[in-house]
């Protein structure tokens, strides 16, 4: 805490070089940006206390910022403990006006390189605001910090929780140890969160998917805006964001020529297809595999193989999981992977690797080549390199997706806010997507930044296909 700003960053002396990107990204945030002009008179988050868990980078800092402007009080950890820019955490507490020696900004607990046990005591920070106060809004990526309110919450209802042993390494003994030490405090801490909070706005397939599953068990306790299924979101970032992230981690781990190598994608889902797109752009060949016909049999039509991985472990040279799934590449097909093999994953968790089994080979070693860079390997003499130790590798090992892809997830994020905010009577607890016109405004923003002419339609055009002139142009239904 220093000048009433609270905070858990690397270095506070990283703040101006993270100003100056922040000013370039603000350039490439056009959507968000014109959200900051059009609501800082009206200040509809004033009161909103937002409580953020998502990758702390130089794009989040502005979406922050811009949250700040529209009257909201944040708190920020990251989602994954690899992803944080240091530069962008360092310039968000300090501030626009701040110096280091006197901050002025935004409490923010991130930094790049948290153990698990760190990372899930700054989640449990983020629910602790100034004055004794919780948060009354959540935005969530991959629903950790959603996660962390509903478990204690569960718990406090059952009147304990169950106590791993106390050095039990897996994340959830952790998750365990973090609730039972808060409920020790407060009792019934996250019951009286749970009940405070208006909504979450949530940001990944991964998250939107546990979302949905507590809202079918009647366990979800507040409404949620899936923020991933507007197309502005998935349709970008998911794939466009991963075209240009992909290969910019793969070439700062490791350098490797693309052109030529066998590079094989696990799940053609959105992230999938940007990250075929990707490497065939670098000239690698690409086979992709796939458990749902339908995105086979695109995939197919593209004039991928689709193959079983199995058929191809021998002789792939970069093995990518998009899956959003658990246990897609085993530690018996990396042992038989050729020499040197590089192994990532992009979906949101690190159980698309098995990791563990990888580390529980008899006789393997693990070496460092340089952080979020591993060789591991095996007994026969052959290794593979596996990048952000299994974890999203186009944040662990590179800067994530650029600026202006983000501009449209984080313009869906800042104005699902505002929506669950300012209109509670209009979303119930369930979970909820922005409705379409919304989705067509953060694509509106960004269409001048790239000279793009949008036709627009007559009067008897509109009345001819049946919609308004001023949209929604397409039905709920409707695919892109
Ligand atoms: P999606 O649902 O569109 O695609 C996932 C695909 O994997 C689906 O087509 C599914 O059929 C397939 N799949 C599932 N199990 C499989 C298996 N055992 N073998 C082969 N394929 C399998 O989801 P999306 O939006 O592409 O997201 C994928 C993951 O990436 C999620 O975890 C999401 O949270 C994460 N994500 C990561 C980003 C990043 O910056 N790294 C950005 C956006 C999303």
């Amino acid at each position: 805490n220093l000048n009433g700003v609270e905070f858990a960053v690397a270095d506070l002396a990283l703040a101006e070089a993270g100003r100056t990107q922040l000013r370039l990204a603000e350039h490439e945030m056009p959507g968000l940006m014109a959200i900051r002009r059009e609501f800082a008179g009206a200040q509809p988050l004033k009161g909103a206390r937002i409580a953020g868990s998502l990758h702390m980078t130089v794009q989040t800092a502005v979406l922050i910022e811009t949250l700040v402007a529209l009257g909201a009080d944040v708190r920020w950890v990251s989602c994954n403990i690899f992803s944080t820019q240091d530069e962008a955490a360092a310039a968000v507490v300090v501030g626009p006006g701040g110096t280091p020696e006197r901050p002025e900004g935004t409490p923010v607990f991130a930094w790049k390189g948290e153990t698990l046990d760190e990372y899930w005591w700054c989640t449990d920070l983020l629910f602790r605001f100034a004055g004794g106060q919780s948060p009354n809004m959540l935005l969530d990526d991959g629903g950790d910090a959603t996660l962390l309110v509903h478990k204690g919450a569960q718990f406090e209802a059952a009147g304990a929780v169950p106590r791993p042993a106390a050095d039990d390494p897996d994340e959830y003994a952790i998750v365990l140890r973090t609730l039972a030490e808060s409920l020790a405090q407060e009792p019934k801490r996250f019951t009286r969160i749970a009940a405070e909070v208006r909504g979450v706005t949530e940001e990944t397939t991964n998250g939107v998917k546990r979302l949905y599953k507590l809202a079918a068990d009647g366990e979800l306790l507040f409404p949620a805006l899936n923020v991933n299924d507007s197309v502005t979101k998935s349709k970008f970032d998911n794939k466009y964001g991963i075209r240009h992230s992909l290969v910019d981690g793969l070439n700062r781990a490791t350098d490797v020529m693309i052109g030529g190598k066998l590079a094989v994608v696990c799940g053609y889902g959105d992230v999938g297809k940007g990250a075929v797109e990707a490497l065939r752009g670098q000239g690698a060949r690409v086979v992709v595999t796939e458990i749902d016909p339908i995105c086979a049999l695109q995939a197919a039509m593209e004039g991928l193989d689709v193959v079983e991985l199995d058929d191809v472990v021998e002789r792939g040279d970069i093995f990518l999981t998009t899956t959003g799934n658990f246990g897609i590449i085993s530690a018996a097909q990396m042992a038989r992977m050729k020499h040197n093999a590089i192994v990532a994953n992009v979906g949101h968790f690190d159980n698309e690797i098995d990791m563990a089994g990888l580390a529980k080979t008899p006789g393997i070693t693990k070496i460092e080549i340089k952080p979020q860079v591993h060789e591991w390997r095996f007994p026969a003499g052959n290794s593979i390199i596996v990048l952000s130790e299994g974890r999203l590798m186009n944040l662990g090992n590179a800067t994530g997706h650029p600026s202006f892809v983000m501009s449209n997830s984080f313009a869906n994020q800042a104005i699902a806010q505002i929506e669950l905010f300012t209109k509670p009577d209009r979303y119930p607890v369930a979970v909820h997507r922005l409705p379409k016109h919304l989705d067509e405004k953060v694509a509106r923003l960004h269409l001048d930044a790239l000279g793009v002419r949008l036709t627009k339609l007559t009067k008897a055009q509109a009345e001819y296909v049946g919609v308004d002139v001023e949209g929604p142009y397409k039905l709920d239904h409707y695919r892109y």
